[in-house]
């Protein structure tokens, strides 16, 4: 039974001070409608779900940190605060080609903890850069040649020389640029992903993947190019890649012709040779004027034990085996009942979605983002599902959310909800499990829920 445990539902950047006029051409349309710079654009746990950080549209990382549980007075046992918010991209203007570079957070991704600080990496559509987050609770105080503020004192005042201590002081978080890795792409980043060697990462863009030192931000590698040479004959796109999670010269990348590519960075320098091609062949009975579009993999991610990976197109999530190249091993239907409707979802626009997909963390359970602010749970190994929703309803501290049900014609249980009924406006695109434990963060415009799986987390 999934309960809430924290929800961020406040705005958080009010409206009127916000860049919000860059994005939306009326103001009485963003008076009345939540401010469009507050859609959160991606959540990432950190490596021991800890820390929680979110990216949004306007720019912003908000880091949300689990209360220790020695820590107990008034709060709730494993609640999210927020712990830390910085503006991480701002827009940006590309005069050579005229374009203007929003500061949306496409993807954020931790690096694992060295020291005492905390670093992530995050990036828009152009341009990766590394944070250093660390806490201060001391401070120094009685220079010899400054003031408290950090003003020079007047030298004729100094008589004696004294030794500054350490004051304590309230706990305060300090976030500091240390890295800006751009100029390396030329297309739209859609991800990155830190290698287990802990040294170097990748980031791809439409048609091409670098590969970057953590410490060096003036030269990339480029390791796939699928650029043909002539755009004219471009059929395909890259559209997510992910380094394996422990052989550091593996990763993947899938496509919007709906394959996967495993790549070997030990077979060569340039993988445009890919080790494994992963790929179903298309139901011809199922062919329509659709088939490519939503066959188009919005999202892959490797299994934690390595030897899976999960995919979402627009209708399904697979699961591959990556000894078994032909077929998925698993398909789960997120809503079928959408293939009924692919025309006017291809008029909105909504056809082009991009939901994300996540493992639980001993990867028996999958999760990913559907309309009408649903999202799907599919057990592997009992074969159940369950479709729940992010609604105002459970943002009440410890709600127990219902399993909700879209109907298809027929027979219409008590709160069940038409296919005609959902809102297509209302969208969860995406989602993270915490890695060890059963909470879930999931993004439902500028609202991001957290929910606690109660049972579960009781037999600990
Ligand atoms: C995640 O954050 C927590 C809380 O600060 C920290 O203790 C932990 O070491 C972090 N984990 C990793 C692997 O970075
Ligand atoms: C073909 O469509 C049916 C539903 O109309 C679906 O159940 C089936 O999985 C589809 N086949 C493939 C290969 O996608
Ligand atoms: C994954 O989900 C299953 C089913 O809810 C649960 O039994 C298991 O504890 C979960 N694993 C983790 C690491 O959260």
């Amino acid at each position: 039974m999934w309960r809430t445990l924290r929800v961020r539902l406040v705005v958080l950047r009010s409206c009127l001070n916000c860049i919000c006029h860059v994005h939306c051409a009326c103001a009485v349309w963003c008076a009345r409608t939540s401010c469009v710079a507050d859609i959160i654009s991606t959540v990432e746990f950190n490596h021991t779900g800890e820390l929680l950080a979110t990216g949004d549209k306007g720019g912003r990382v908000v880091i949300f940190q689990r209360e220790p549980e020695d820590k107990l007075q008034g709060h709730v046992r494993g609640e999210y605060n927020v712990y830390s918010t910085f503006q991480s991209h701002e827009p940006e203007f590309d005069y050579l080609k005229s374009l203007e570079i929003e500061e949306k957070i496409n993807k954020i991704k931790w690096l694992p903890q060295q020291n005492a600080a905390h670093s992530l990496l995050s990036t828009n559509d152009k341009t990766i850069k590394l944070w250093k987050i660390s806490e201060r609770d001391k401070r120094p105080e009685g220079y010899n040649l400054k003031d408290e503020e950090g003003k020079l004192k007047d030298l004729s005042t100094v008589t004696s020389l004294q030794v500054p201590v350490l004051k304590p002081m309230d706990l305060m978080v300090e976030v500091s640029p240390r890295r800006i890795f751009s100029n390396g792409h030329t297309y739209h980043v859609n991800s990155i992903s830190v290698n287990s060697d802990c040294e170097t990462y990748m980031s791809a863009d439409d048609l091409r993947i670098n590969l970057w030192h953590l410490a060096i931000t003036d030269r990339s590698f480029n390791i796939v190019d699928i650029k043909p040479a002539n755009m004219e004959d471009l059929t395909e796109v890259i559209t997510a890649a992910e380094f394996h999670p422990y052989h550091c010269n593996l990763f993947v990348y899938s496509s919007s012709k709906g394959s996967l590519r495993l790549c070997d960075m030990r077979a060569s320098a340039l993988c445009d040779k890919h080790c494994k091609l992963y790929e179903e062949p298309e139901d011809p009975s199922n062919r329509s004027f659709f088939s490519e579009i939503i066959s188009s993999v919005s999202d892959v991610k490797f299994s934690h034990s390595g030897r899976y990976m999960l995919t979402r197109d627009y209708l399904t999530v697979k699961v591959w085996d990556l000894n078994m190249e032909t077929k998925p091993i698993e398909t789960y239907q997120v809503h079928d009942y959408l293939r009924s409707k692919l025309c006017s979802l291809y008029e909105n626009d909504c056809i082009f979605d991009k939901f994300e997909c996540a493992w639980n963390g001993s990867d028996s359970v999958i999760m990913t983002g559907a309309y009408n602010n649903f999202f799907r749970m599919f057990d592997r190994n009992t074969k159940r599902d369950v479709t729940l929703e992010a609604s105002r309803e459970s943002s009440k501290p410890r709600a127990v959310l219902k399993p909700r049900r879209v109907c298809v014609g027929g027979k219409r249980r008590k709160d069940d909800i038409s296919v005609d009924s959902l809102d297509f406006t209302k969208k969860i695109l995406h989602t993270a499990w915490h890695p060890t434990e059963n909470i879930i963060a999931i993004a439902a415009t500028n609202n991001l829920y957290i929910f606690q799986d109660k049972v579960n987390s009781d037999m600990h």
